[in-house]
């Protein structure tokens, strides 16, 4: 605890949510109460916390039970609230409440990447009306700096791609495959039973909850509005322990990848792809060595060159590190009279669609092993303009398998080759399509 005395009247402060996050909150602003003062200027007080069981056990939180209430509006709507932390989740009720804050000129923290990748734009749009703060480093990565210094210390450069591992659980279940050959189910029953996957962890492995963070960190790196719905997701439910076996003899890795990537469209214009898929990665990539639960983004400008963020990217302490740091920018900013850096969207880039996302891919056939098989395949990746980079066969006669890595490709062209290689006679299954991503 520092001892430096208290300069100016308390910030006061409402939360909206006292779970894993929230929690955390709470325990963060009384153990470090003296410091935060010093760092701020003015001590932060905690007025008023919206839960939805105010009864509930809440262990050894260091907190006055008379601050706990269900009236979040009312909470948000007191005359001495200057900054709003929300870490609820979920779309509504939460919009209304950051919308109602932000227009009556509170500074607002959220943690919420569903609500930000739905709707940031009302949210930002809210900010402008009521001339206030929207701080959310915690929606992406949890503890990592990564927001402040997209928003910021990168405004001075133009970013071209942005590739992260942004999801924990799904980190966690890809490297113990990798590690241990277990299959999907046997790893996810792992990642379960040591908590890092919900009991509901289709989120998480279904890419809805990177996607979200893809949009977000799209919007800021490129200056554009971009939406979870403009994100192309695809989940990672059906990465076999075939293939990670597969990609470890291509001396490569599978991650679940977030890239946003700025570049021309089919007609030259400047454009933004966003999309969310698994993907093999050359062992040699800085985001290969990302294991366990751990989240990293690579971030690439053209001037700073290639930039690296990694850390703890889930968890209650973590993720209220982030929101911490949000508030005491926030209350420096209310005591100085200034504001924090408003939403930067002038380039309005538009989505490039899926089809133009140019990709090599890793295609595993079940195929007869027979006279000729080998050049009816290859003739139909040749007609599609796909190039064939390598191919290996294991297995002879009814167990024959083709193991097909193709050059770059944009994403229409292979989807039209795997659509007609499912039609040949020859071909008794299509195991896996994986796209490869880093490296030449
Ligand atoms: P929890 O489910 O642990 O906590 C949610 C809190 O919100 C609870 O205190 C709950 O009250 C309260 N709540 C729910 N509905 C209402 C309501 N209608 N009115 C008032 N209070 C309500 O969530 P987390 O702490 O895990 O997550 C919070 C946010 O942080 C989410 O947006 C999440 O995406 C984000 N986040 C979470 C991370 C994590 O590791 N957990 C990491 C990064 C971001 P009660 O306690 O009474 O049930
Ligand atoms: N479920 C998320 C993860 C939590 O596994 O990373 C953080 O957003």
């Amino acid at each position: 605890m520092s001892s430096e005395p208290t300069r100016g009247k308390p910030v006061r402060l409402a939360l909206l949510g006292c779970g894993t996050v929230g929690a955390e909150v709470v325990r963060l602003l009384h153990e470090q109460a003296g410091d935060l003062t010093a760092r701020i200027g003015a001590p932060l007080e905690l007025v008023g916390i919206a839960v939805r069981r105010p009864g509930r056990q809440r262990g050894d939180l260091p907190v006055d039970r008379a601050l706990f209430t269900t009236d979040a509006l009312g909470l948000i709507k007191r005359d001495d609230v200057d900054v709003v932390i929300e870490v609820v989740g979920g779309i509504e009720p939460a919009r209304t409440w950051i919308v109602e804050a932000l227009r009556a000129g509170k500074s607002v923290i959220t943690a919420n990447k569903a609500l930000l990748a739905e709707d940031g734009g009302t949210l930002h749009d809210a900010a402008a009306d009521g001339g206030a703060d929207l701080y959310y480093e915690a929606s992406v990565a949890g503890a990592i700096p990564l927001l402040r210094p997209l928003r910021e210390s990168l405004h001075g450069d133009r970013i071209t791609r942005v590739t992260g591992i942004v999801n924990g659980t799904t980190n966690y279940i890809l490297s113990s495959m990798d590690t241990t050959g277990a299959g999907f189910t046997e790893a996810l029953e792992e990642a379960t039973e040591l908590g890092y996957a919900e009991a509901d962890p289709t989120a998480d492995v279904e890419g809805f909850d990177a996607a979200a963070k893809a949009a977000i960190l799209a919007s800021l790196a490129f200056h554009s509005r971009v939406t979870a719905a403009d994100v192309f997701r695809e989940g990672m439910t059906g990465v076999t322990a075939g293939d990670v076996a597969s990609a470890k003899e291509m001396g490569c890795t599978i991650k679940l990848l977030c890239l946003a990537e700025r570049g021309p469209d089919s007609r030259g214009a400047e454009s933004v792809s966003v999309r969310v898929h698994p993907a093999m990665i050359p062992r040699s990539h800085p985001l290969a060595s990302v294991g366990d639960a751990f989240n990293a983004v690579f971030v690439e400008a053209e001037a700073a060159g290639q930039l690296m963020f990694y850390g703890r990217g889930a968890g209650g302490t973590p993720t209220a590190s982030a929101v911490l740091g949000d508030v005491v920018a926030a209350a420096r900013n209310r005591l100085a009279g200034t504001r924090a850096p408003s939403e930067s969207v002038y380039a309005h880039l538009p989505i490039r669609p899926i089809g133009e996302a140019v990709t090599r891919y890793h295609i595993s056939l079940d195929v007869a092993d027979r006279q000729g098989v080998l050049a009816t395949v290859a003739g139909v990746f040749a007609k599609h303009e796909v190039s064939i980079a390598t191919v290996r066969q294991s297995g002879r006669e009814a167990d024959a398998t083709l193991v097909i890595v193709t050059h770059g490709a944009p994403d229409s062209h292979l989807a039209a080759t795997v659509a007609e290689l499912e039609q040949l006679d020859i071909v008794r299954s299509i195991a896996s399509v994986l796209r490869v991503e880093g490296g030449a």
